[in-house]
């Protein structure tokens, strides 16, 4: 283990007191930053959403109307906080940004998200690779739902939080190398993703805490290991609670969220039966985090 000081080493008691007291003073969530739809996010609505990423790992933002062209536009948002180094999945379209919809055909019957029921907690990627981690995430509601597919946030540094408040060792234990493994994924006796072994809690170079996480219960593996099992129990045991810091958003046409890949989840929903109404999301994943001071590189 890297011998690192700050508020996420255990040994660096006092960095992570004066962090830690920073972070509960501020009020769980920021207000929604408003976007032009046609021009564009200007200077204070950037200056917003670094500053929201930075203090919350999340920012909320609202199309002035939603925009005619979603992708463009979101690629645009995107651009302005270095967030294009996009994660090509199984289903990506060629945009580059996924469009979350129920689908009835092919292979993404199998992936839950394309269909309306619930996902529980979870980081995006946490089965990539570690040197393919996503840090940086962007979902948008392109149309709501009829009724639920409600998104749960939570900031995953208040999770360290809550779980270091408890009982340091299980922070020690998720950042054990071989704490959370996911097995490989097979289909049709291919194996088209290896199994992933790492940490739930990492720091990357630059300081910042990473988490890769997910709820479910199988084709997961924590390390047989007691404190691992208590940390594992203890996070579920987290999203019980009524925890100020837990958030419900039902995302309405035109707003979405950008973020530093925190943990989400979303109920079911159920669909209109008129196939114009059904629920769309867009959703983009980032190898990188928001960076606040980026620039607009234009690429024509
Ligand atoms: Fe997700």
């Amino acid at each position: 283990m890297h011998a690192y000081s700050g508020p996420f080493a255990l040994a660096d008691q006092d960095s992570y007191i004066a962090w830690r007291k920073q972070k509960l003073q501020t009020p769980p969530c920021p207000p929604f930053v408003t976007v032009d739809a046609e021009q564009g996010l200007d200077v204070a609505g950037r200056q917003a959403i670094a500053e929201h990423c930075r203090r919350h790992n999340f920012a909320l933002f609202r199309f002035t109307e939603p925009p005619a062209d979603p992708e463009e536009a979101l690629r645009q948002l995107g651009r302005h906080f270095g967030l294009k180094d996009i994660d090509a999945n199984l289903c990506a379209e060629d945009s580059g940004l996924t469009e979350i919809t129920v689908k009835n055909t092919g292979t993404d019957n199998a992936y839950i998200p394309y269909t309306s029921r619930p996902i529980g907690w979870h980081t995006d990627g946490y089965y990539n690779p570690m040197h393919q981690q996503i840090r940086g995430m962007l979902l948008y509601c392109h149309q709501p739902a009829m009724e639920g597919g409600i998104s749960g946030l939570m900031d995953h540094e208040i999770a360290y939080i809550r779980l270091r408040d408890q009982n340091p060792e299980w922070i020690r234990a998720l950042m054990a190398e071989d704490a959370f493994t996911i097995p490989p994924n097979v289909e049709g006796g291919v194996q088209i993703r290896p199994a992933t072994v790492g940490p739930v809690f990492s720091v990357d170079d630059d300081g910042h805490l990473h988490m890769r996480y997910s709820a479910r219960q199988r084709n997961v593996e924590w390390k047989d290991d007691a404190l691992t099992q208590e940390a594992a129990a203890a996070l579920l045991a987290l999203f019980e609670n009524d925890d100020p810091f837990i958030l419900e958003w039902s995302l309405q046409a035109g707003e979405g969220l950008i973020s530093n890949n925190i943990l989400h989840r979303r109920t079911g929903f159920m669909d209109s039966p008129d196939p114009k109404q059904k629920r769309v999301f867009y959703r983009a994943r980032y190898h990188n985090r928001v960076r606040p001071n980026a620039t607009v590189i234009i690429e024509e």
